[in-house]
């Protein structure tokens, strides 16, 4: 059993500010999960702490059985896959796979034996002899993959491993990553701020924003189940409008919509932005800009003085005004102040 227990986990640097403050989380054997959040929220520095790397200010980390909180990094059975790939340049493909197992004294048959089927795995086979520098981005991304699996790790983390690809090759690695973790079955931890990434990837989703937990929980119910607007906002694409609630009824532009919530005073609206010509009640917008994102087409202008979207099929008809279809169904609702769902 190989689960990741974090228990009111704090990190400072400074002995000021906790970049990563108070973080209790229960990642269970052979999970996928998903850290995302924007720049500097502490995605690296939790996963810094679980290898080791990385002192703790406070709190417990468990890996499988063991409190490791003063375990050496070597010994704590995890692999790490950096986002720079990390690999030896005067190495082979071969020799980098092969590294850690050298360092660990395997004979040099079971090594062999071990970097062929990774090699194998990976379809690295043809490119044991080469260096770093005369592979693609992709396939020096499959040998950091083989140097990390190698070892049979408990545990694997990986910070944003897939970020120095090209927009396809991301998409295909994204599930060669999947099918290895299926095949492996072992617990990976995989840190990323693309969202898209995070809901295909993940079994469960840790949303982070200034070194605090969010929202733990699967993907379905992280898009349509957000706790706070902060989620709303940072998985998919969601419009916020200020209204004001009397007597369960409030306008967006003129038109008046009922929530059977009971919420009054002014509140803050949530639709998303592919929710925007589904419902039933009929506004004419007039777009400010639309983008043409291939399969679609993306509007932009206001509601209630907030800056909103609305994905629309490519014929749909764009003219001087747009008619949006918006449902209260469709709508969530957040507190004004404290930003979370109502
Ligand atoms: N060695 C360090 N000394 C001081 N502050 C640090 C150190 N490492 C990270 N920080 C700070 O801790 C916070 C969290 O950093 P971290 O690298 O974990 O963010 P991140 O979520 O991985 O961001 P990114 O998406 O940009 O990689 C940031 O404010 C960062 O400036
Ligand atoms: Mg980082």
């Amino acid at each position: 059993m190989s689960g990741v227990i974090l228990k009111n986990l704090i990190k400072s640097y400074d002995g000021k500010k906790n970049v990563i403050d108070n973080i209790n989380l229960e990642i269970n054997d052979k999970e996928f999960v998903v850290l995302v959040g924007s720049s500097g929220c502490g995605k690296s520095t939790i996963l810094r702490l679980i290898a080791g790397l990385e002192d703790i200010t406070s709190g417990d980390i468990t890996i499988g059985e063991n409190l490791v909180n003063n375990v050496h990094p070597k010994d704590r059975d995890i692999a790490f896959v950096f986002q720079s790939y990390a690999l030896y340049p005067h190495l082979s493909v071969y020799d980098n796979i092969a590294f850690g197992l050298k360092m660990r004294k395997y004979d040099a048959k079971t090594i062999k034996d071990k970097v062929y089927e990774v090699a194998k795995a990976l379809n690295l086979e043809d490119l044991l002899n080469r260096k770093p520098k005369q592979l693609s981005g992709g396939q020096r991304q499959r040998v950091a993959l083989g140097r990390a699996i190698v070892r049979n790790p408990k545990v694997f983390l990986m910070d944003e491993p897939l970020s120095n690809l090209d927009a396809n090759l991301r998409v295909h690695m994204r599930s060669e990553i999947k099918r290895l973790h299926n095949k492996l079955k072992t617990t990976f931890i995989y840190v990323t701020h693309d969202q898209t990434e995070a809901l295909t990837m993940g079994d469960r989703i840790v949303v982070l924003d200034k070194g605090k937990i969010q929202q733990f929980d699967t993907p379905d119910v992280i898009y349509n189940r957000p706790c706070n607007k902060f989620v709303a906002g940072f998985i998919g694409q969601m419009n916020f409008i200020d209204v004001n609630v009397e007597n369960q009824c409030f306008e967006i532009e003129g038109h008046r919509f009922k929530t059977d919530k009971t919420v009054s005073g002014l509140v803050t609206i949530g639709i998303r932005a592919e929710k925007m010509i589904t419902g039933d009640v009929k506004i004419q917008v007039a777009p400010e800009i639309t983008e043409m994102t291939g399969g679609e087409r993306i509007i932009y202008f206001s509601l209630n003085s907030n800056k909103c979207c609305a994905k629309v099929p490519m014929d749909y008809k764009i003219g001087e005004t747009v008619e949006l279809k918006i449902s209260v169904d469709d709508m969530y609702f957040f507190n004004n102040e404290s930003g979370e769902v109502i």
